[in-house]
């Protein structure tokens, strides 16, 4: 069997995030001026909402990325997603989106749904990579003037 993986991603452990992480997340928000930041009170709250689930991606023993997304069964939603300027085209990003699909055929997930910012082309070139496909638009929807787009993704039955 041919088995294929990133091998930039090696280095990358992808794990539960824990509270001593939230600092560093927000770290990385404001590296992404425009990006909408949660800050480590958004992390926080998150913890008391049982559908919602927030991986670290750790490089050389700290934060490098995360993901947070909600599993709606049966939808994945995704909401954010984030990696330090330090570890950018390493393959974080595609690990955490890796480890969410893991989770949304865990639990029975056919669709992951998100939005992105229409002018932001790494994370659409990224989404498309991963076999997202653009369903919808949402117009003005970021800060009253960039559209966002509508991704999803279906998850075949034979990975489910
Ligand atoms: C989008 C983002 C998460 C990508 O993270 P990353 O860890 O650098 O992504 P990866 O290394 O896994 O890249 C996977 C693929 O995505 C695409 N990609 C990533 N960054 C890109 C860029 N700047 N320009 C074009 N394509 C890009 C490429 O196809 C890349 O594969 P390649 O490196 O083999 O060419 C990162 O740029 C980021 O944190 N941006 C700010 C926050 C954000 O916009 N999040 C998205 C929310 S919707």
């Amino acid at each position: 069997m041919l088995v294929s993986c990133d091998l930039r991603a090696i280095y990358m452990l992808i794990r539960r995030a824990k509270k001593e992480d939230y600092a560093a997340f927000a770290a990385i928000e404001a590296e992404h001026p425009g990006y909408p930041a949660w800050g480590e009170k958004g992390f926080g709250a998150e913890e008391k909402n049982r559908n919602s689930v927030t991986l670290a991606a750790e490089a050389d023993g700290r934060p490098a990325g995360f993901i947070n997304f909600w599993i709606l069964r049966p939808q994945v939603q995704l909401n954010t997603l984030a990696v330090a300027q330090a570890s950018l085209r390493r393959g974080a990003a595609t690990a955490l989106i890796g480890k969410m699909l893991e989770y949304a055929a865990k639990n029975l997930c056919r669709e992951i749904d998100l939005e992105v910012n229409e002018h932001n082309a790494a994370a659409i070139a990224l989404y498309l990579g991963y076999g997202f496909e653009v369903v919808g638009k949402r117009p003005k929807f970021y800060n009253n003037t960039d559209d966002a787009l509508l991704l999803r993704k279906t998850v075949p039955v034979k990975d489910i």
